[in-house]
């Protein structure tokens, strides 16, 4: 069978940067064996042959109702599938999913029946959030960076706005470009609709979340923004992690110079 990619290169692209960033969260060691997961709503891609294309795997209940994903098409990582099998073949380790019209229901339309990622409650709920509010974001991503994890199995960062502040301060892009910082969800069931919930509240407020002492959920435009906003975080996290095994807590950025860069590059306070 013909790949649903064939003469579509703008969904071919949007395909092949989550292959490059599966490939890059490989590299980082963020993604041990099926570690992490992407989808991407792909809606904006689908024309009438897609639309006409029969289901290729029986209706699967979401267990939620998400009423605005209605004919909505997303990429999903499938379930046990590795990150650096992604990233050299999307399609034999994903696949393409379509909402049917209950909104309570998916089924797979391409280019195999791989089964959607364990964590496709939390990736759809919070596509079906940033959709009710008008957010241009398109792209999630949950992943297990080693340092931000490491940090939150420590209280001590784990109290609101806490790691934020401590990981803006350590060098001055992070606050440029992870400007809501990292919210904080405490450790609950992989997979659960309880994660999924408090993942969407915490949505509210920032862009990454931590999954306490498991890894993190981030949302953006496209997929290669929501890994730059990890990836600067997890820099960050790797400057204090450095500095602690040097025999020194990093000073950080003080108070005044935070607010220089937050006025120069005109970031949210
Ligand atoms: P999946 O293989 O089902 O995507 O699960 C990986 C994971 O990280 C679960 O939290
Ligand atoms: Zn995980």
């Amino acid at each position: 069978m013909e790949s649903i990619l064939k003469n579509r290169p703008a969904l071919e692209h949007e395909i092949m940067q989550v292959a490059e960033v599966a490939g890059y969260l490989w590299q980082k060691g963020w993604a041990e064996r099926n570690g992490g997961n992407i989808t991407v709503n792909i809606t904006e891609h689908v024309d009438d042959a897609i639309r006409a294309l029969p289901a290729i795997s029986a209706p699967v209940a979401m267990g939620v109702h998400l009423p605005h994903l209605k004919g909505c098409y997303f990429y999903c990582k499938g379930t046990q599938k590795r990150m650096r099998d992604l990233a050299r073949c999307p399609m034999s380790n994903g696949s393409i999913i379509r909402i049917t019209d209950d909104c309570e229901h998916y089924e797979i339309v391409a280019d195999q029946a791989v089964k959607p990622t364990s964590e496709l409650p939390a990736h759809l709920s919070v596509h079906n959030y940033l959709l009710a509010k008008g957010s241009p974001y398109r792209a999630s991503l949950h992943t297990h960076p080693i340092e931000l994890v490491a940090m939150s199995h420590s209280n001590s960062f784990l109290e609101k706005d806490v790691a934020t502040r401590l990981l803006w301060s350590m060098i001055p892009e992070t606050k440029a470009f992870c400007p809501r910082g990292l919210g904080i969800i405490p450790y609950m069931l992989p997979g659960s609709v309880a994660l999924a919930d408090a993942t969407l509240k915490e949505l509210d407020d920032y862009d990454v979340v931590m999954w306490e002492k498991h890894g993190v959920f981030a949302v953006d435009t496209d997929i290669m923004s929501a890994f730059d906003q990890v990836d600067v975080l997890n820099k960050s996290a790797q400057i204090y992690i450095a500095s602690k095994s040097m025999g020194f807590t990093p000073d950080g950025m003080s108070d005044e110079q935070m607010a220089e860069m937050t006025r120069a590059f005109n970031l949210p306070k």
